[in-house]
């Protein structure tokens, strides 16, 4: 079978690749060349021929800069483009684990130029961290952490391009991703991995699920191995994260379709593959060595991912949840809140161009200390759809809504999104409830697709609403109010918080809002976290070529954006070719811990390069978040 080498391209490429763009479109793709900026934020501009209308109330947060004082507690920092970090004057970093640490005595140490070993992996910290949260556990110090893909070159360096070669090579793979569960402790050296800890855990492609929810136990979801539909192996992908307030962890899988594939060429896929991109080629060659990744052998399989895992990082022998409910889709990440009347609300994105928004809202409601084993299992999903005017409304996926029973809308949940109408957004990756007021974030990425093509299921992909401007290479993050200050309301109002560009490239809608300057320029927004003091912490995944229309953007980077001016400061910078994501607190709040996501040579540069998370400190030991 033809295979993409998932070293050399991103998951997006690799989609790209097996649905190429064609060479015409449905949308002519005029961007108005007279539109100045200035005339944008103003309002009353039109780009192509979805003719996007933006009032100046839309774009609130960029056009209310503070004049007084910021309420930033650092002195922001120059974009970079060398291969190590950095962070403002007064603060330091320092490297807590890396890809091949081990979590366990066993575990053989990492060899600088070989990596691990196929027993070491599964027992060590795996590789390209993502989403991570910290939990204090009686008085302990623990990370949840995922390791969301593995570059085959870096792990099976001794193959021609890491291509794996035997079921050894998979197994070596598979463990290298899925979840990371340890204890870390501060001491004179800083924060390291406590080795051999109770809660120390490796979770990966292999480990024992069970699937609950309303998909669970589906005639599509049954497979040779498990008759029932509800015990699957392994999680996927895993991409951002989340956290209830019963002390679990969340992991989301997102581009799960990548590792599956088709051993014969003529196999007819089913119904449904298509749209989520399951195609007869794989990233990983799975399928050559372990039928359950074959899909002309194990063709339910890839029905079995998709979804969000709940994890109890307080028992390293409890069974991970895949949470049907929360739908099956490329999952970003799971951001938990709660309603006026303590129901669970969570809020997902579906990262792929021209995909939804979901909120998921559950039928019980959360009480301390109550039981909470159902609360992501009982309730109902909703798709958002975006209006022109700044309001906007959350469509329930029911069966009488989508003309699908209720396992399918969680089987097939972008089939019945779109069937109610759903706004096709430029690539949904994180979202981040604001702690300070009824508020939530979401990170548009980026879609060079936007107004080009449609979405993988064929909706149409028009400039406007929180998605304004065609063939978008830099993102924007939207923000909602939902109405009556309830999480669990049918309605919002929304605008944008921000909308990345470049104002010394451009002079139109691509230069950005007014809060992006030459000074702070970012493009793709990806990771978001609020902190305690309400002030939002923005990550990016982009183009850090630092040529062309991303000049003087530099490495990929962590900012910190003010919600109530839009005042928006880089932190940090991460090192050339990798990507920052992942951040989460120690429990006094004086530490950041921030992932540092397929760099190319970090940390060190005369070895493997080390996927890792990071410590960040003030100097003077004051709280940072
Ligand atoms: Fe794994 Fe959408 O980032
Ligand atoms: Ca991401
Ligand atoms: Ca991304």
């Amino acid at each position: 079978m033809k295979r993409f080498n998932i070293n050399k391209i991103s998951w997006d490429e690799l989609d790209e690749l097996r649905r190429p763009t064609p060479e015409t479109t449905d949308f002519d793709r005029v961007v108005a060349g007279a539109v100045s900026r200035r005339g944008f934020l103003s309002g009353l501009v039109a780009f192509g021929s979805g003719a996007a209308v933006m009032g100046s109330g839309m774009l609130r947060g960029s056009t209310a800069l503070a004049q007084g004082a910021s309420r930033f507690a650092f002195t922001p920092i120059a974009a970079q483009t060398d291969f190590t970090i950095h962070v403002p004057e007064g603060y330091e970093w320092k490297t807590v684990a890396s890809w091949g640490d081990p979590l366990f005595s066993d575990a053989p140490a990492f060899d600088p130029q070989t990596g691990t070993t196929v027993e070491g992996q599964a027992r060590a910290f795996g590789e390209n961290t993502d989403g991570m949260e910290l939990f204090s556990i009686d008085g302990r110090e623990v990370i949840a952490v995922n390791h969301e893909y593995a570059n085959l070159d870096i792990n099976l360096p001794q193959n021609d391009e890491g291509a794996p070669v035997s079921a050894d090579d998979v197994r070596k793979i598979q463990d290298a991703q899925g979840v990371a569960v340890f204890e870390v402790a501060e001491g004179e050296n800083g924060w390291e991995i406590v080795i051999d800890s109770p809660y120390n855990r490796r979770i990966t492609h292999n480990t024992p699920m069970r699937i609950a929810g309303p998909a669970a136990g589906h005639d599509l979801l049954k497979t040779e191995a498990d008759p029932t539909g509800t015990e699957a192996l392994g999680t996927f992908n895993n991409c951002g994260a989340g956290r209830t307030p019963w002390g679990t962890y969340l992991t989301c899988e997102e581009n799960f379709n990548g590792y599956f594939g088709s051993t014969d060429a003529a196999f007819e896929r089913p119904e449904g593959f298509d749209r989520y991109g399951i195609e007869l080629e794989s990233g990983y060659d799975y399928e050559m060595f372990d039928a359950r990744f074959d899909i002309s052998k194990t063709a339910n399989e890839p029905n079995r991912a998709g979804y969000v895992v709940e994890i109890d990082p307080a028992d390293a022998s409890s069974t991970p949840v895949k949470r049907t409910a929360l739908g099956r889709f490329k999952h970003e990440n799971a951001e938990v809140t709660l309603a006026a009347d303590n129901r669970v609300v969570v809020y997902l994105g579906d990262d792929e161009r021209g995909e939804f928004l979901y909120r998921y809202v559950s039928n019980g409601t959360y009480e301390e200390g109550g039981d909470t084993s159902t609360l992501l299992d009982d309730g109902q999903l909703y798709v958002a759809r975006f209006h022109e005017d700044g309001t906007g409304e959350w469509l329930a996926l029911t069966p009488e809504a989508t003309g699908m029973d209720r396992a399918m809308i969680h089987i097939h949940t972008r089939q019945a999104a779109s069937a109610v109408g759903a706004t096709t957004m430029d690539r949904p990756e994180w979202v981040a409830v604001n702690p300070a007021k009824a508020e939530a974030y979401c990170a548009l990425t980026n879609n060079k697709n936007r107004a080009v093509k449609p979405n993988a299921g064929g909706d149409e992909t028009p400039v406007g609403g929180p998605n304004p401007r065609a063939e978008n290479n830099y993102g924007q993050i939207v923000r909602w109010r939902p109405t009556g200050e309830d999480h669990a309301a049918d309605g919002f109002d929304w605008d944008l918080y921000v909308m990345a560009g470049n104002p010394e490239v451009h002079d139109d809608a691509y230069a950005g809002s007014d809060n992006v300057t030459p000074g702070n320029m970012f493009n793709s927004p990806d990771g978001m976290k609020f902190d305690s003091q309400g002030m939002l912490w923005i990550q990016t995944d982009g183009d850090d070529s630092n040529e062309g229309d991303f000049a003087g953007m530099g490495n990929n980077q962590m900012l910190c954006g003010d919600p109530e001016t839009g005042e928006i400061a880089r932190f940090m910078t991460g090192p050339n070719g990798s990507e920052v994501t992942g951040a989460t607190f120690s429990t006094d709040r004086k530490t950041m811990f921030v992932g540092i996501q397929h760099p190319m040579n970090f940390p060190d540069p005369e070895a493997l390069p080390r996927s890792s998370i990071v410590a960040i400190r003030r100097i003077d030991g004051a709280v940072i978040g």
